[in-house]
C-alpha cells in the first residue's frame, strides 16, 4: 500500500511538472483563399492565413488563445468542440449559451486545461459562421494512449463540404427565406482534404500511421476509405476504442475517427484515398456538383495517381459496435430528456427545426450569466426563457436523452461538455409513412459496454437514446451539428448544477467587456431582466405559427404565383392550383401584409 501510494504521488507531480501553458495568438480576419481551384473567396482566416491553424498540445497542458476580432464587419467567438471545460464553464464559446458575441475591434481569452487525450477541433459558434473558414483541428497528445508505440507517425486529415458563397449570404437568399419554404439547405460546391484537393499524403512502405480524421464540415457525412488498404479504428471524438478492423468509415459533420493503417512493402503504385458525400442529405445532386475528393497514398512520386475505382455499395463500419478501452456498462437512468425532431413553416413562411414544437432561439443574456446572476432561481427554468429549451438537471445524476427522429433526414448531435453512451440507435425506417420512435417496454439492442462519444447521427425516421452522467456543472448546449439546422433552431439548453456553477466558476472580465463593448444584456432572466426574474417580457420568441391547415406547398403556390406575375400565368395552371386566390389571401394576412389588389392587373 505504501509504495503504491508513493509512486501514485511521484506519478502525479510528474504529471505537473510536465504539464506546459500553450499559448496561441488569434488575429481574426478575411483572407482569400481557392482550395478548390475553381473559386477565389473570402475566408475568415487567422494571423493572414487560411486554412487556420490546428491547435495542439499534451494532456494536461493549459491551453491560453488569445483572440482578437479583426474581422471589422462580423462579431465572433470560439468553441473547443468535445473539450469538457469542466470548471471553465465560460470558456466552451457557444454565443448566447456561454458568452456574448465578440464585436470586431475587441478581444476575448480563452484560458483551460486539457485533462483528455485525443482529437477535437475548435469553431466559431457564432450565427452559421464557421463554414465560412473559422475552423480547425485541436489535437491532445497523449504520451500513455493505449497503442503508443503501434504507430510510426501522427498525422491528421480534414475533410470538409465547401461553400463558394458565404454563409450570411446563403443564409439570407436561399436558405432562410420565404421562398425556400421546404428548408432545403444550400448544396455545397466542392469537398474538400487538409482544405484542398488531389493531395499527396506521403507515405513509406511498411510504416503504420495514425491517421486522425476530422470532418470539419457544415452539413454533409462523408464516407472515407483508402484503396485497398484496411485499417484499425482506435478513437472516436477523444474515446479510445479497442481497436477494430475497418475499410471504411462513414464521418458526419463534427466527429473524429483515428485510425492505425499500415501501409504495403511496395512502392512501385499509389492507391486513391477517397471521402464521398452521403448524397442523401443534400436535396437535390446537381450535375455539376463532384460529390467526392481524392487525394492519394503517395508511395513513388514518379509513379501513377489513378482514378479511384467505382465501388457499388458503401461498406462502412457501424460505430454503434465499437467498445470503448475504459469499459462501462450501461448507467442506470435518474432523469430522462424526450424530444420529438420535426421541421416546418412558421407564420412568417420560413422553414424551421423544433425540438417538441419548440424552436430554438438565443436568449438576450447568455444562459450562463443568467446562471450567475439569477441565485436560487437558477434551479428555476423559467428564468432561462421560453425558446432557450432549458431543461436544468441535478449535480451527479444519469442523464438519458430519448431523441426521436420525425424527419426524413440523417441528423449528427452533439452534446457539449460531455461525452455520452450511445444505448441505443434504431435502423431508418422502412418507407416514409412508418415512424421508429423509443419504446422502454420494448428496448433494442444494446450493447454490453455501449460505445460513448460527443456527436452522433439519427438515422431517418429513427430514434437514439443516449446517456451520460452529470459530473460536469455548466452550460450545455445539445444542438445539430448541421450548421443549417442550427440557424433553424434544432437545439436546446442543458443546465446542469446551476448551485455548484456559481459556486465554483467565475466569468472573467474581458467576457463581460466583450458584452459591454457590443451593448449586449449580461445579466438577469433570458429576457435581461434582473428586478422580476420570473418576469420574461420582451424575451425572444420564436415566430407565431401558420394560420391552421396551412402548408409548405400554399407558399410555394403564392411565391410563385408572385414570380409567375411576371413569368406568365401558365405556372399556375401548371401547379393545378384553381383557388390561388384564397391561398394568396390566406398567407399574406398570415404574414401580415394585405395584398395590394394592384397586383391583380399585372
Ligand atoms: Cu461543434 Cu455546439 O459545437
Amino acid at each position: 500500500m505504501r509504495a503504491f501510494s508513493l509512486l501514485a504521488t511521484l506519478a502525479a507531480s510528474a504529471t505537473a511538472a510536465l504539464a506546459a501553458t500553450v499559448q496561441y495568438d488569434f488575429s481574426v480576419d478575411w483572407v482569400q483563399a481557392n482550395p478548390d481551384g475553381d473559386y477565389d473567396r473570402t475566408f475568415i482566416g487567422i494571423n493572414g492565413e487560411w486554412p487556420p491553424p490546428p491547435i495542439k498540445c499534451n494532456i494536461h497542458d493549459r491551453v491560453i488563445v488569445n483572440v482578437t476580432n479583426n474581422l471589422g464587419n462580423e462579431p465572433t467567438a470560439i468553441h473547443f468542440h468535445g473539450l469538457f471545460m469542466n470548471g471553465t464553464n465560460a470558456m466552451d464559446g457557444p454565443v448566447g449559451v456561454t458568452q456574448c458575441p465578440v464585436p470586431a475591434g475587441n478581444n476575448i481569452i480563452y484560458n483551460f486545461t486539457v485533462d483528455q487525450p485525443g482529437t477535437y477541433w475548435y469553431h466559431s459558434h457564432y450565427s452559421g459562421q464557421y463554414p465560412d473558414g473559422f475552423r480547425a483541428p485541436f489535437i491532445v497528445y497523449d504520451p500513455e494512449e493505449p497503442f503508443a508505440g503501434q504507430y510510426d507517425e501522427d498525422t491528421y486529415l480534414s475533410v470538409s463540404d465547401y461553400y463558394h458563397q458565404s454563409i450570411p449570404w446563403l443564409t439570407a437568399n436561399k436558405f432562410l427565406t420565404l421562398t425556400n419554404p421546404t428548408g432545403a439547405e444550400p448544396i455545397p460546391d466542392a469537398a474538400l482534404f487538409n482544405d484542398s484537393q488531389n493531395i499527396k499524403f506521403k507515405v513509406e512502405p511498411n510504416k503504420t500511421y495514425k491517421i486522425r480524421i476530422v470532418n470539419m464540415g457544415a452539413l454533409v457525412s462523408q464516407y472515407i476509405w483508402f484503396e485497398d488498404h484496411d485499417f484499425k479504428i482506435v478513437e472516436v471524438d477523444g474515446i479510445y476504442v479497442e481497436p477494430t478492423d475497418a475499410s471504411m468509415i462513414y464521418i458526419t459533420v463534427a466527429q473524429r475517427y483515428t485510425i492505425l493503417l499500415t501501409t504495403k512493402n511496395s512502392t512501385d503504385k499509389n492507391f486513391p484515398m477517397i471521402a464521398s458525400f452521403d448524397t442523401t442529405m443534400v436535396d437535390t445532386v446537381p450535375d455539376s456538383l463532384v460529390w467526392n475528393v481524392t487525394g492519394w497514398l503517395t508511395y513513388d512520386e514518379n509513379a501513377d495517381f489513378p482514378e479511384p475505382a467505382v465501388i457499388d455499395q458503401y461498406d462502412f463500419y457501424d460505430d454503434f459496435n465499437l467498445v470503448p478501452v475504459e469499459k462501462e456498462l450501461p448507467y442506470e437512468p435518474d432523469y430522462q430528456v424526450s424530444v420529438s425532431v420535426s421541421m416546418d413553416n412558421l407564420g412568417n413562411g420560413v422553414n424551421y427545426a423544433f425540438f417538441n414544437d419548440i424552436s430554438y432561439v438565443a436568449p438576450n443574456v447568455p444562459a450562463l450569466y443568467t446562471v450567475m446572476s439569477s441565485g436560487n432561481l437558477s434551479t428555476d427554468a423559467t428564468v432561462y426563457g421560453t425558446n432557450t429549451h432549458t431543461y436544468v438537471l441535478g449535480y451527479q445524476e444519469v442523464v438519458e436523452i430519448v431523441l426521436n427522429n420525425l424527419d426524413s433526414g440523417t441528423h449528427p448531435f452533439h452534446l457539449h461538455g460531455h461525452t455520452f453512451q450511445v444505448v441505443e440507435r434504431s435502423e431508418a425506417s422502412p418507407d416514409d409513412n412508418t415512424f421508429l420512435s423509443y419504446d422502454s417496454a420494448n428496448p433494442g439492442t444494446v450493447n454490453q459496454y455501449p460505445m460513448r462519444r460527443d456527436t452522433v447521427y439519427v438515422r431517418p425516421q429513427g430514434y437514439f437514446v443516449l446517456r451520460f452522467k452529470t459530473d460536469n456543472p455548466g452550460v450545455w448546449f445539445f444542438h445539430c451539428h448541421i450548421e443549417w439546422h442550427l440557424e433553424q433552431g434544432l437545439a436546446l439548453v442543458l443546465v446542469e448544477a446551476p448551485l455548484e456553477i456559481q459556486s465554483r466558476q467565475v466569468i472573467p472580465e474581458d467576457h463581460y467587456a466583450a458584452c459591454k463593448a457590443g451593448g449586449y444584456a449580461y445579466e438577469g432572466n433570458a429576457a435581461g431582466n434582473t428586478v422580476n426574474l420570473l418576469d420574461l417580457t420582451g424575451e425572444k420568441l420564436q415566430p407565431k405559427p401558420l394560420p391552421a391547415g396551412f402548408t409548405a406547398r400554399g407558399i410555394v403556390a403564392m411565391v410563385f404565383s408572385c414570380i409567375s406575375a411576371f413569368v406568365g400565368m401558365g405556372f399556375i395552371t401548371w401547379y393545378g392550383l384553381s383557388d390561388l386566390k384564397t391561398t394568396e389571401l390566406e398567407v399574406a394576412e398570415a404574414l401580415g401584409e394585405p395584398l395590394d389588389d394592384s397586383d391583380e392587373s399585372k
